[in-house]
């Protein structure tokens, strides 16, 4: 019997795990995530990462910030991926910590194959997305029966001059847009252009599920207005949809703790479920 060629010893290369931080509440990162990030040599983080996470790794652990904030990258994504590439041909076991879930506009695929090019091991662990959670802490479930039948994520980036954005056409679905802040009138507009109407309820809900959560209703027509009247900051997310109209009902976060139920960050009786 012949033997199996021995292959090279990888013993001293490491492993990056890609990991998914959750929304903005540190306590929402998974149980697998906040293992791999206490166990890393090496934290690469984005600025999204709320600043307890970081306090969850080793003591000697090598912190990175690799930047990504409104427009302002202290690395460029192609250097990020060089970064980790090098960090695990070092042998360091590296947490790759990005905000929300790492394939959900976090460019973590793009990350996850260039490990996969250089032969470095990897993992990927899931995270909550603000795409659904954030809607969630504003007492939106982003699907509802007899409501919503479904959900779609739309990046805002780089609209409008991407004329070609598909619209989807279905009117009992709900629109979540991210990184879509400064565009809110234009996205509206688009919207009422291809026949959504003018009155479908709307939602803007910056730094969500953190403490200083804010959310603005209104309608495809006027939640532009409402927002920059309420001076929203970034991040937010924009829900677009009939689920808008259960915050009425549901604003359990930004009620939670006071007696009389009044939400101090909420901008009241501005929409028509507010
Ligand atoms: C580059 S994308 C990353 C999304 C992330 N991978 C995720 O799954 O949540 C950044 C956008 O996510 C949204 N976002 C992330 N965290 C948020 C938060 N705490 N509150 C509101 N929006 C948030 C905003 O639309 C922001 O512009």
């Amino acid at each position: 019997m012949t033997e199996e060629p021995k292959l090279e010893s990888d013993a001293t290369v490491g492993r990056v795990s890609l990991v998914g931080a959750g929304p903005g509440d540190p306590e929402l990162i998974t149980v697998r995530g906040m293992r791999a990030l206490s166990a890393a040599d090496a934290v690469v983080h984005d600025f999204m990462v709320h600043p307890a996470l970081l306090d969850c790794a080793r003591a000697d652990a090598q912190i990175i910030c690799a930047g990504k904030h409104a427009g302002h990258h202290t690395l460029e994504q192609e250097a990020i991926n060089a970064l980790l590439v090098a960090l695990a041909r070092g042998g360091k076991t590296v947490c790759r910590l990005k905000g929300g879930d790492p394939f959900v506009f976090g460019r973590g695929g793009e990350e996850a194959l260039a490990l996969a090019e250089a032969g470095i091991p990897f993992e990927v662990v899931p995270g909550v997305s603000s795409a659904v959670a954030v809607p969630a802490y504003a007492g939106i479930p982003v699907t509802h029966r007899g409501l919503a039948r479904s959900c779609h994520v739309i990046t805002g980036h780089g609209m409008p001059d991407d004329a070609a954005w598909p619209v989807p056409p279905q009117k009992d679905g709900t629109l979540l847009f991210l990184m879509g802040l400064k565009r809110l009138d234009s996205i509206a507009a688009r919207l009422i252009a291809e026949g959504w109407p003018a009155e479908t309820p709307a939602a803007a809900i910056s730094h969500g599920t953190l403490p200083g959560q804010k959310t603005v209703v209104g309608t495809l027509a006027d939640i532009a207005a409402r927002v920059a009247a309420a001076e929203l900051e970034s991040p937010t997310v924009l829900v677009v949809g009939a689920v808008v109209a259960l915050r009425a009902s549901l604003a359990w976060h930004e009620t939670k703790g006071t007696a009389s139920g009044d939400a101090g960050d909420t901008e009241r009786g501005t929409g028509p479920s507010d």
